[in-house]
């Protein structure tokens, strides 16, 4: 069994197996990462194998504090100011990559910007500092399925292809984190997550919400989060036969927020499509839900599940 519940003995497992270029599922409060040192390309390309994910898409790259994400991009103003208010937490900044930087060029697919973020969940945080090393780490599940937000959901999509997965509980956030590009003028929104675009600009005035340069957000046109069945959107009412995923007060199968609460909502996301996937239903539908705040992620997740 590779799930293993967090302890020392198991922070110092985990530290081996990275040191030696495998990989380890972590907890962090967005979703599972499937990581690997991030200076190591060997070690990296066995995250791309492990998940069976096209290579050119780059990867986020998990510091345990903005001093040591500083040995390895530029940070500016609106980064310190971002830094500050937001992290440990689930935003992610695209910056210029450092000359010196030793983190793996296949890690940013031979970008030179690098993605980086401070996990806020104490294993995630615990790790990186007991490895002293950057870890690269997408979510912790095979191409485009959905996103894992507990240890038996990456045990579900990647089985033993993993050696070990650390047992942090379900995850807080439930969605990703904001990936916001900090190289533009303007700084722009490469995807929706985490942190809602409304508390982003209150912090560094205004953003665009955006990705249409292709190299820029691979990410964006990633088919990330789809159940095997079909899914409808924007479902006032059902179809017979139908699973009905609910939002706010109201009659359905699974409720993602009865009191439409878009950060309760976000938590239980990936988890409620999971459920109601593997129900032998034939289609979900899925009310409507509002587009602001955490809602803009969810919604994003939401449109790609059901491409
Ligand atoms: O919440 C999260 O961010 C999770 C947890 C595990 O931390 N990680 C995650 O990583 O979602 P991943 O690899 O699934 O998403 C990486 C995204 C990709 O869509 C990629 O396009 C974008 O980050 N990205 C990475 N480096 C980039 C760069 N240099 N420029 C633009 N986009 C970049
Ligand atoms: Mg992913």
């Amino acid at each position: 069994m590779n799930i293993q519940a967090f302890s020392p003995e198991i922070l110092e497992q985990a530290c081996h197996l990275l040191a030696a270029g495998d990989v380890v599922a972590i907890p962090t409060e967005t979703v599972y990462g499937l990581a690997a040192d991030a200076t190591n390309d060997q070690a990296v390309a066995k995250i791309y194998a492990v998940k069976e994910r096209p290579q050119f898409n780059p990867l986020i790259i998990h510091c345990h504090s903005a001093q040591q994400a500083k040995q390895y991009v530029d940070f500016d103003a609106r980064a310190e100011q971002l830094a500050h208010e937001f992290w440990p937490g689930p935003i992610t900044f695209v910056l210029n990559r450092r000359q010196d930087s030793d983190i793996s060029f296949l890690a940013s697919s031979g970008l030179d910007t690098l993605a980086v973020r401070i996990p806020a969940h104490p294993m995630a945080q615990a790790l990186i500092k007991a490895y002293s090393k950057p870890l690269a780490a997408p979510s912790a599940n095979l191409s485009q399925t959905i996103s894992p937000t507990s240890a038996v959901d990456v045990r579900a999509s990647l089985g033993s292809r993993v050696p070990l997965i650390i047992d942090g509980g379900n995850t807080r956030v439930g969605v990703e984190s904001t990936i916001i590009d900090l190289t533009e003028n303007v700084p722009v929104v490469l995807r929706p997550g985490g942190v809602s675009l409304e508390r982003i600009q209150e912090v560094i005035g205004t953003v665009t919400l955006g990705g249409h340069g292709a190299i820029k957000a691979p990410g964006m046109m990633e088919r990330h989060y789809a159940p095997s069945v079909k899914m409808r959107l924007n479902v006032l009412a059902p179809l017979p036969g139908e699973k009905y995923l609910g939002f706010g007060d109201m009659v359905c199968d699974l409720n993602l927020s009865s009191s439409g609460n878009l950060e309760e909502a976000a938590a239980h996301l990936f988890r409620m499509i999971r459920e109601l996937d593997q129900s032998g239903t034939v289609a979900i539908a899925v009310a409507p839900i509002p587009n602001h705040g955490l809602g803009l992620a969810i919604n994003d997740r939401l449109q790609r599940a059901a491409s």
